[in-house]
């Protein structure tokens, strides 16, 4: 199973991808995540991205879609994968699904997590995320249980350097251009399922789960 987890930043794709992958068995791959991860190794990818996510500007499409086609071929996705902030322009989305025809597979869903834009950049501006697994965190709705560390691995959380009011803005404007065409690339393949994503998280999460079951059982 192939699902792609759609929405503005801050809209809880990460959150969400977590608890459903969980559930489900599938595997979590979040295109920023592993761009952090190759930022704090300083590896050559790293090195060439890092200028981007800081002025929250989109990493070019060859070099995303490099890496994401990579990450999706290891052992661990065989399962099925949710994708967390991949594909993000048309370029990228065409890209996928011509990667996946040569396979002789397809996404079966697209998840848009629908949250207005005041919510989101109060969700934003109080963020931690952890050093170590990245698992996002919020000082106002989800507290971890020891103030500081990750409740997953005990890892140190920081506050993501593009997590400020003025890269905030960038990013939401980024995304309303280059990615929410998305939304009509996705309804017209008959493949986009929309769920509210404010409110209790695991009730978020529910309304994930018997979208996807009802994708699987079409
Ligand atoms: P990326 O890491 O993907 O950031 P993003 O899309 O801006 O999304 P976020 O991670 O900020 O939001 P989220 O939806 O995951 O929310 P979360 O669950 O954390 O990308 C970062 C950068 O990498 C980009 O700017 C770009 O430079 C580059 N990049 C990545 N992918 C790329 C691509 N495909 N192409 C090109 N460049 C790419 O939740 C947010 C907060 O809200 C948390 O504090 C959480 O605890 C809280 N929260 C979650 N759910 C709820 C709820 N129901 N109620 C209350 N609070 C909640
Ligand atoms: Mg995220
Ligand atoms: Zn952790």
């Amino acid at each position: 199973m192939y699902v792609i987890f759609l929405g503005a930043p801050g809209a809880g794709k990460g959150t969400q991808a977590g608890i459903v992958a969980q559930k489900l068995g599938l595997a979590h791959v979040a295109t920023g995540d592993l761009f952090r991860q190759a930022v704090a190794k300083g590896t050559e990818l790293g090195l060439k991205v890092q200028s981007y996510l800081k002025e929250g500007k989109l990493v070019p499409d060859d070099v995303t879609v490099k890496m994401l086609l990579e990450r999706i071929a290891a052992p661990d996705c065989r399962a099925g994968v949710i994708l967390d902030g991949f594909p993000r322009t048309l370029e990228q989305a065409r890209a996928l699904d011509k990667a996946l025809a040569d396979l002789g597979k397809t996404i079966d869903r697209v998840i848009y997590v629908n949250v207005a834009e005041d919510e989101l950049l109060r969700r934003l501006s109080s963020r931690w995320i952890c050093r170590a697994c990245q698992a996002p965190y919020n000082a106002v709705n989800s507290p971890p249980a020891v103030k500081g560390k990750c409740d997953r691995c005990g890892g140190e959380l920081y506050q993501r350097p593009d997590d400020t009011p003025e890269t905030v803005k960038k990013r939401l404007q980024v995304y309303f251009a280059e990615t929410a065409p998305l939304i009509d690339y996705y309804k017209r393949q008959g493949k986009l399922a929309e769920v509210a994503g404010e409110g209790d998280m695991a009730g978020i999460g529910q309304r994930i789960i018997a979208a996807l079951k009802e994708a699987v059982h079409r």
